[in-house]
């Protein structure tokens, strides 16, 4: 499928604020790689797809889960926020026809993110919280600033966000999955 083709399925599959947030996140991703010395088009590939099931029906996510997704945990698995993507990812290489291990890995772990990721997939993660179409400004300033750092601003920016994110979860009083504070514990080590 040609970036155009992708576009117009996209825009048929999400709402249109969706839709927006997937162009500012192939956009951001791709001036990320760009500043990280990363492969461009395919940062803007994965950006463009990186929420394509987002809005799926939940028990249709679910059912692809159940049939097709072997490494996910029950957490991610059993919420809305996060089964979108593991099931992006599947819908990425099956419809779209994307075969790009690296592309489906950073959709795949766009949200939860895991233990010792890649640059690309961090600068897909990142990409995502900070997109100038949709994000707020007060929200991503803050991941911004990180990624000016000199010394591992990749993985300030991801600690930032996982900071920003645990936060909110305990405000909330929302479980918080396995992943996530593994995750945390990881980047605390590497930025400190
Ligand atoms: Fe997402
Ligand atoms: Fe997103």
């Amino acid at each position: 499928m040609s970036i155009e083709e992708i576009k117009k399925e996209l825009k048929r599959e999400l709402n249109e604020e969706r839709y927006i947030h997937s162009i500012g996140t192939a956009e951001t991703a791709q001036k990320l790689a760009k500043d990280f010395g990363l492969n461009e088009q395919k940062a803007y590939i994965a950006g463009l797809l990186h929420d394509c099931a987002k809005c799926m029906d939940f028990e249709l996510s679910k059912k692809i889960v159940k049939d097709h997704i072997v490494d996910i945990d029950e957490s991610e698995r059993e919420n809305k926020k996060t089964i979108h993507a593991p099931v992006s990812a599947y819908i990425a290489e099956e419809k779209y026809g994307i075969t790009d291990k690296e592309i489906i890995s950073a959709i795949r772990l766009h949200t939860i993110g895991k233990c010792m990721m890649s640059d690309f997939e961090k600068i897909i993660f990142i990409a995502d919280k900070i997109e100038h179409r949709t994000r707020e400004k007060e929200y991503r300033e803050q991941i911004e600033k990180c990624l000016e750092e000199k010394e591992n601003p990749l993985d300030k920016a991801m600690f930032k966000s996982f900071e920003i994110t645990i936060e909110s979860l305990l405000k909330r009083q929302l479980p918080i999955c396995y992943t996530t504070i593994n995750v945390y514990n990881e980047l605390i080590f590497k930025i400190k």
